[in-house]
């Protein structure tokens, strides 16, 4: 691929910003500087890396993210009244059409998912598609058996034609709640354990199938997913 398309793929603006980058000196690769926009250059096993002003960059087919969401963002690129988790990213990947897999409120924490393929944004979105959830609850009143035993029966929410049963409930002390659902419905959790009777203070996700937030990403941080962690969370 030439190294104008490999920018412009990469979210580095148009064809035009991307050939006035590389012929403005600003683009390298393997430490040599490249002015020549037409250069070819192959993509094809993930492994070209290239640098813009000094930041390096892997070139990737489609981009899977991870975030560690902060509270008081808004999963949307219009956010109506926080900032958006877009700000948290480098502007090349809205530019390249990355957005949320499914959606976390804007006080909920934890692991977001991102993407720009599309098949796997909605596979991961499908109500069809059954992957499980962990959420980590804190609750305004304590936890007890009847509640926990209610979540895992099922409880029916406002507008659902059946009850919705967790796929696992534990009380980790006495206002810490960890469920696993396999469905993504609006406000899901916060309505399950206000239809067991408590109320949900603080959300964060931990866990989406066998993929785990990383201990050592700060809130705010993001990541590259690699095949290693895309097998993962179509494991678990
Ligand atoms: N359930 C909720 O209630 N909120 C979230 O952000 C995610 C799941």
């Amino acid at each position: 691929m030439n190294l104008e398309s490999i920018l412009f793929t990469q979210g580095f603006g148009s064809r035009r910003q991307c050939r006035a980058l590389i012929r403005d000196a600003r683009v390298s690769l393997g430490g040599t500087l490249c002015t020549d926009p037409d250069a070819d250059f192959p993509t094809r096993d993930n492994t070209l890396r290239f640098s813009v002003d000094g930041i390096d960059w892997p070139y990737r087919e489609h981009a899977y993210l991870l975030l560690n969401k902060p509270a008081g963002y808004e999963c949307s690129r219009d956010p109506q009244h926080h900032l958006s988790v877009f700000s948290l990213l480098p502007p090349q990947f809205a530019e390249r059409g990355v957005q949320c897999v499914g959606r976390l409120d804007q006080d909920t924490t934890g692991l977001l998912l991102l993407s720009d393929d599309g098949k796997f944004v909605h596979l991961f979105t499908s109500p069809k598609r059954k992957v499980p959830k962990v959420y980590v609850a804190t609750t305004r009143h304590a936890l007890d058996d009847a509640q926990l035993n209610a979540l895992r029966d099922g409880v029916l929410l406002h507008g659902e034609p059946k009850p919705i049963a967790a796929v696992d409930a534990q009380a980790r002390d006495d206002h810490t709640l960890a469920l696993t659902v396999m469905e993504g419905k609006y406000h899901q959790v916060k309505r399950m354990i206000a239809a067991a009777g408590n109320r949900c203070e603080g959300l964060h996700r931990e866990r989406i199938g066998g993929l785990s937030l990383p201990a050592a990403l700060a809130p705010g941080a993001w990541q590259w997913l690699d095949e290693s962690d895309l097998g993962s969370l179509r494991s678990g």
